[in-house]
């Protein structure tokens, strides 16, 4: 197979492996290659893929068969992210036409593997060095108005559905420094917002600059002192790393957004005792009083899953209680999906498949009744979009409000604009909106 001169990267998943295939697309054009507008054309496609649950793993094997051309050609394919840790030497018995396999701790390799593919080599690589992946990686490259940056990876918490511990490995902060800077780098190039990633953001430590212990709150201040970035968000959060001084943050820093997304998976302590939690619903809802005391007006948003091993109708019960009690802007709901390999698949109690779609039918339904309402109560009042993207219509764009809603209008302002808007329209996934002209004086 010749070397690819062009290529096209795929993410599925969170939002960490969004920036990883960023980083992953600015590795390769600091090799030479450049981006082909979609994966048709590109001669390597590599398939980011996400193993959270069976039907996100499923994916990427639909993706592969749909990569052969009408000419019986296909690109080089590589399979990269958490299928690729879990899955390993099996996806290429599977899917024969995988060249690479290289997992999320391991792609600033991927230039070396494309060599090996290329002259027919085996090209597999899972390992997770204990040199960091981001020291390999080029320089950022412009990312528009709105940028992520991952701040930690992995997990040790262990929760017992959950396969991040083993896809991603342990917990591990990146230095202040490398975030610091890569922040900085990202404002020069555009960014208005930056929105600081980890499996687990809030469990994240370092030394800053002046050698003293730092936390996330500690790092959401450097970056408010950056000229030029206006807006900045974290995610994901665990509710047992919610300290004192993240809490008091949001209270104080301006930049910092007014929208937390704090899992809580379950409403039942018996249950979130049986996901290895070490939280309960009691705890979780004393740190969401916590959080709005603090910021009153701040947006809350959460994970669910129904159906985990063992849970009764009571228990699910429990799970419209703590939603009905925190009323989220916005949430995602899941049904339990066994995973290879972690405690919860191995245990007795399975839920069948229709008692799930039940359940998460019902979640979904008050869950978005909850969007729906908070979205009803932007109407008529006013306040400041980043643009992000064009919308569908001419002359139409799209930002986010400060509590993570799209907002679709007209507008002859450019995208990276932050502007003031006037909300005259609300549905559960987005609003309208009327950009309000500064009157001249
Ligand atoms: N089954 C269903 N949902 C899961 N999640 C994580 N693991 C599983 C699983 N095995 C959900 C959790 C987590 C989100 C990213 O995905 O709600 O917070
Ligand atoms: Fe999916 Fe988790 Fe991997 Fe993100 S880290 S891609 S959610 S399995």
């Amino acid at each position: 197979m010749n070397s690819p001169k062009t290529f096209h990267v795929k993410s599925f998943g969170c939002q960490m492996n969004v920036y990883d295939g960023a980083r992953m697309a600015e590795l390769l054009e600091a090799e030479g290659m450049s981006a082909a507008s979609d994966g048709g054309t590109a001669d390597l496609v590599v398939l980011n893929t996400c193993h959270i649950r069976e039907k996100a793993a499923e994916k990427v094997y639909s993706n592969i068969g749909r990569l052969k051309r009408e000419d019986g050609t296909r690109p080089m394919i590589a399979v990269a992210g958490c299928v690729a840790q879990a899955e390993g030497a099996e996806i290429q018995r599977r899917a024969r036409s995988v060249d690479i396999v290289v997992g999320p701790q391991a792609y600033h390799r991927l230039p070396a593997l494309i060599g090996d593919a290329a002259a027919g080599r085996p090209a597999l690589d899972t390992d997770m060095p204990i040199q960091s992946k981001f020291g390999a990686l080029p320089a950022r490259r412009r990312q528009g108005p709105s940028a992520f940056l991952t701040v930690q990876e992995g997990c040790d918490k262990f929760c017992t559905y959950c396969v991040v511990p083993y896809t991603r490995g342990a917990e591990i902060s990146r230095p202040w420094s490398a975030i610091v800077d890569e922040a900085r780098a990202l404002v020069d190039m555009g960014a208005r917002e930056i929105t600081l990633l980890g499996q687990n953001v809030n469990a994240w430590t370092g030394e800053d600059d002046k050698g003293r212990m730092q936390g996330l709150d500690g790092l959401i201040r450097a970056l408010d002192a950056l000229p030029g970035l206006a807006r900045i968000r974290y995610t994901t959060s665990h509710p047992n790393d919610m300290t004192e001084g993240l809490i008091r943050a949001h209270a104080e820093v301006e930049k910092l957004m007014p929208f937390l997304h704090l899992p809580v998976q379950s409403g039942s302590d018996r249950i979130l005792k049986a996901m290895n939690r070490s939280h309960s619903a009691a705890s979780y809802m004393a740190v969401i009083d916590r959080v709005r005391a603090a910021r009153p007006n701040i947006a809350l948003s959460g994970d669910f899953i129904v159906g985990f091993p063992g849970e009764t109708d009571a228990e699910f019960e429990q799970t419209l209680e703590i939603v009905t009690a925190v009323n989220y802007a916005q949430a995602y709901s899941f049904k339990y999906s066994p995973r290879p390999g972690t405690p919860a698949a191995e245990m007795s109690e399975q839920i069948a498949p229709e008692v799930m779609d039940e359940r998460l039918q019902r979640l979904q339904a008050l869950l978005t009744r909850q969007t729906l309402s908070f979205n009803q109560t932007s109407v008529g009042g006013r306040t400041s979009v980043l643009l992000e993207r064009k919308g569908k219509r001419p002359g139409q764009l799209i930002g986010k409000s400060p509590w993570l809603q799209s907002v679709h209008l007209e507008t002859g302002a450019a995208i990276g604009d932050l502007i003031e808007v006037e909300i005259v329209s609300a549905g559960s996934n987005s609003l309208g909106g009327a950009h309000v002209m500064e009157q001249a004086a």
